[in-house]
This record gives C-alpha cells, sequence and structure tokens, in this order.
C-alpha cells in the first residue's frame, strides 16, 4: 500500500517487538514493555523531521558549536491506548505538551463517539504529533486531526502502530497535508472493525480492562 504522505518506518528493533505484542500469549507485562519500545522507534524516526537551531555550548574543556531542536511539539495521545506511547514520548522529549482527545468505538458500529478534548491554546505555531496505536477505520485518526485543523493546527503527523489499508486510504486521503507514520501495515479489517492479523484490542491487553 502507498499514498505520498504514508511512511512505513523498517527497523529489527520494531519487527522483533511487534511480533511480541502480536502474539496472543504474551503477558501484560511484556505487551506493555514492547508497546514503549515500538513507540520509541517510531518517535526517534519521526523526529527526523525536526528542526534544529544553532547554539553555543561550554564543555569543561572549550566552548563549541552545538544544535537543540528549534520546533515546538505537542503530543495529543487519542485515549485510551494512545496513552501507551505518551511515556515513550515523554521520555525522549522532555519538555513536551501535550494535548488530549478522548475518542471511543462503539462495539456494535465502530463509530468513533468523542467524550474528552483538551489541547493547548497555540497549535498553530507547534508541531502536533498524534499517538494512537491502531488505525482500523479511521474514524478515530480522521477525527482528531479534523478537531486539531480546527484548533488553528497546520503541522501535523500520525504516529501508529498498526494500520488497516481502510483507515490508511480514509486518512491520508481526508488529509493529504498530515503525515503518517507507521510500523506495519496489516492486511484487513474483519466483521467487526479489527485489524487483521493485528493484536487484538490494543486498551485491553495493555490496561488490563
Ligand atoms: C481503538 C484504538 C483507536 C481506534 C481505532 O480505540 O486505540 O483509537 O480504536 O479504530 P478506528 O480507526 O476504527 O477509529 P477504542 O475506541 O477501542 O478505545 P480505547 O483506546 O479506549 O480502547
Ligand atoms: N482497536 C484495537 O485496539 N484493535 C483493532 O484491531 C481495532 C481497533
Amino acid at each position: 500500500m502507498s499514498a505520498a504522505n504514508l511512511r512505513v518506518v523498517e527497523h529489527p528493533l520494531l519487527e522483533h517487538s511487534l511480533t511480541i505484542l502480536r502474539d496472543q500469549n504474551t503477558s501484560r507485562a511484556d505487551f506493555r514493555h514492547h508497546a514503549g519500545v515500538v513507540s520509541k522507534v517510531l518517535l526517534i524516526d519521526v523526529t527526523r523531521e525536526a528542526a534544529l537551531a544553532d547554539v553555543r555550548v561550554t564543555t569543561p574543556l572549550a566552548e563549541t558549536a552545538g544544535q537543540q531542536f528549534a520546533d515546538r511539539i505537542v503530543v495529543v495521545p487519542v485515549l485510551r491506548a494512545g496513552l501507551a506511547m505518551l511515556m515513550a514520548a515523554q521520555d525522549l522529549l522532555i519538555d513536551v505538551s501535550v494535548g488530549f482527545m478522548g475518542l471511543e468505538r462503539d462495539e456494535e458500529t465502530a463509530v468513533a463517539r468523542e467524550y474528552y478534548r483538551n489541547m493547548p491554546d497555540d497549535l498553530a505555531s507547534q508541531w502536533v504529533i498524534v499517538l494512537d496505536p491502531m488505525l482500523a477505520t479511521g474514524g478515530s485518526l480522521d477525527g482528531t486531526v479534523c478537531a486539531l485543523k480546527d484548533k488553528g493546527a497546520q503541522r501535523i503527523t500520525l504516529l501508529c502502530i498498526v494500520s488497516a489499508p481502510e483507515g490508511i486510504q480514509r486518512v491520508t486521503e481526508n488529509h493529504p497535508d498530515v503525515t503518517l507514520i507507521t510500523a506495519a501495515v496489516d492486511e484487513r479489517l474483519d466483521a467487526n472493525k479489527f485489524i487483521v492479523p493485528g493484536l487484538g484490542d490494543f486498551g485491553d491487553r495493555y490496561f488490563g480492562t
């Protein structure tokens, strides 16, 4: 599957940890650990695009040239499952701002319903990185991107772990100005709109619900 604004990240660490996430026999502790590993690899990949500013730094021996992030970044986890990726983001980008989007799919219709939203005010001047491990029908991320654009966001990147072709098509076509980065593109959705082969219900496996 390809789209101009889709990037599939390849890395041996991703393959290894994703296989453990997919395994139905993986313990909750291991699931949480490997969700963190995958999130960090994705975040390291996405921050290749971060702008840097030249700075001077004084080491114990001399003054020299250095570089630091010029971008102001806000991460937006899509509740609940996106929280699994938030800790990795806060570990790597320690003073990152955090916005929250609460969406829940109806178990019968798989249509996402918004139940919570709390965003920083100045989204127009920030790089917004949305965290949601599962992209299935695309309803949750389509709704999130629309909400962010309504708030003025101009630079938006979506970070997913497992994505289905249906969701990729919906998000990349509706938002050609948004970049979608994922660790895996799976085969399809089943009759219940779950990703196949996927890894099951991410939130339930991560939080033990
Ligand atoms: C899951 C997942 C995504 C969404 C993807 O959340 O975390 O947010 O489904 O499905 P979609 O692309 O069809 O919208 P869910 O609604 O199950 O809520 P949860 O994170 O609280 O478990
Ligand atoms: N949400 C999940 O957690 N898993 C899926 O397969 C689809 C939506």
